[in-house]
Parts: C-alpha cells; structure tokens; sequence
C-alpha cells in the first residue's frame, strides 16, 4: 500500500516533512494532515493563516478551517472564529464529537472554550502593522494585495484512507463575517476513500463558485488520474467564469488520489507545493498553469 502527502505553498514544506515520516511509520491521513495545518497555524510569519494571519477589515482576525475523513466521509468545519490559534482543532472536534458539521463565530469560540484552548490574540506586530498600511491605503483609493495562501492538505496513508484538511485567515481585508471557501465541503476541500482527496487555495468567492475540489474528485472518480483531474477542475472553472465575467481571480488546487499519485494546478504562475510520497523527499515544486 502507498502513502503521499500534498500540501499548498512552500510555508507547508516543514510540517510535510515531519508529517511524511508519521505517515512512513504508520500515522493516519487525517492524524498527519491535521498537524501540517497545526504547524502553519503557529507559524507567525505566514501571514494567511492562524496566527499572524491578516486581520479583516475591522482589524480582527477570523479564522476558517476544515477536516474531512474520507473513509466515512465525515466533516467537521469552523469559520469566523477568533481568538483561537488551532482553529482545525475545533473543526476536528466537531466532527468527532457533535451531531454537527460548521460552527461559526461564537458558537465555534464556545467550543474551543469547553475544549480547554487557551483564548489567544491572533494578532502580531507584523499584522497589525500591515492592517494599518492596507487601512490607509484603502482610505486613499489604492489598491491592496489581496492575500488568500490557505493550508490545504490532502494525504493518503499506508492503510489506504485518505484525508483533507484546510486553515486560513482569508482573504485581507474581509468584511467581518466573510467565510470564504476553506471551510466548505465540495469548495474548499473533498476526501473520500474510494477515489482520492483534494484541497484548495486561492480567492474564496471564485473557488465556490465551482466546488473546485468536489470536481477535482468528480473527476478522479470519472478515471482522470490526478494530475489530469487537478488541471482540468481548474481549467474548466476558470473557462466558465471568464467566459461571463471575464476576470478571473486565482485559483489553484492539490490533490491525491486512492492509489498515491499526485496532482497540482492553478490558474496563474505563482503557485508553488509542497509534495511526499515513498522514494520522492519532500519538496516544493511549482504547479502547471493552465486557463
Ligand atoms: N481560499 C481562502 C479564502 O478565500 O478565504
């Protein structure tokens, strides 16, 4: 039996590498993508995800994050939640232990309460800083990079059961509440044992519009292998979208299927991911752009 590992952008390189050798050992999918996404979190310097992630546009971090187990295909998902540096914990907890799948805002806050997590500010001086250059820049009428990097896993371990996993801030300068595609099954993520996993980045209000990573596992499950299923999930969205709207924002994809291979796309130059599998060292590689 195999096991491989992909995760979205370069800041997951250091966690996949651990994770990589729990997967060698025995860990499950879920088990090891749950602490690729920890890691990130914790992560200060990535400024798109748990702590450090740009605060919205009431200078607030929310945060947005999921886990889907592929063998039964349960869900747990959080959005807008504050004050908590493991958002995936909450979601994970949500699905192991509720009769439900999404808890927003205070709801999932009360959780990660009786959870025992420790309330955290998600804010740190870089983010502030950056918060306050992006507020005075919107003031003046200029445009602002619109950050949206989510940690978005999916893996396959020794026992054949796959997972995905996402986390992210979202993109700058949401309005409050905004929840973007990370905590949406189908959009943001997708994991089912019998055909493969995948999981998102990129703007979230494009993404949805596609339930890109339901596709990209339509897709798998239809024959394509991954690679084919991730570029033609992406490539056909962005077709669709561009062919009324003409503008297209980013989008990008990962995703593994039940036999080990691997498969990455985007819709622009700049996505980079990071990759495992037996006989290939982890490693970033960039992905194939298509439109
Ligand atoms: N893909 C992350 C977001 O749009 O929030």
């Amino acid at each position: 039996m195999a096991w491989c590992m992909v995760a979205t952008w370069p800041f997951s390189l250091a966690g996949l590498e651990q994770a990589a050798r729990q997967l060698q050992a025995g860990s499950s999918a879920l088990e090891a993508a749950i602490a690729v996404a920890r890691r990130v979190e914790r992560d200060p310097e990535v400024d798109s995800v748990g702590l450090g992630g740009i605060p919205n546009l009431d200078g607030i971090v929310e945060l947005d994050a999921a886990v889907m187990d592929g063998r039964d295909l349960s869900i747990g998902a959080v959005a807008a939640l504050q004050n908590c540096i493991s958002p995936v914990l909450v979601a994970d907890r949500i699905r192991t232990s509720t009769a439900h799948q999404l808890l927003v805002g205070s709801g999932a806050e009360k959780l990660a309460a009786a959870m025992g997590l420790e309330r955290t500010c998600l804010l740190t001086d870089k983010s502030l800083k950056t918060w306050q250059e992006q507020k005075a820049a919107l003031a003046a009428r200029q445009s602002i990079p619109v950050g949206h990097d989510t940690v978005g896993i999916a893996a396959l371990d020794l026992n054949g059961d796959l997972a995905a996993v996402t986390s992210t801030s979202g993109i700058a300068m949401k309005l409050a509440g905004r929840v973007g595609d990370s905590p949406l099954a189908g959009s943001g993520f997708y994991a089912d044992n019998d055909v493969g996993a995948a999981a998102a980045t990129g703007l979230g209000e494009e993404i949805m519009k596609g339930c890109l990573c339901y596709e990209a596992v339509a897709l798998m499950r239809s024959g394509l292998e991954p690679q084919t299923a991730a570029e033609q999930a992406i490539r056909q969205l962005h077709r669709r979208l561009a062919r009324t709207r003409g503008s297209v924002g980013e989008m990008a994809l990962v995703c593994v299927d039940r036999q080990g291979r691997i498969g990455a796309a985007a819709n622009h130059a700049s996505f980079q991911y990071a990759a495992a599998a037996p006989g290939q060292d982890p490693a970033v590689r960039p992905a194939p752009q298509v439109s």
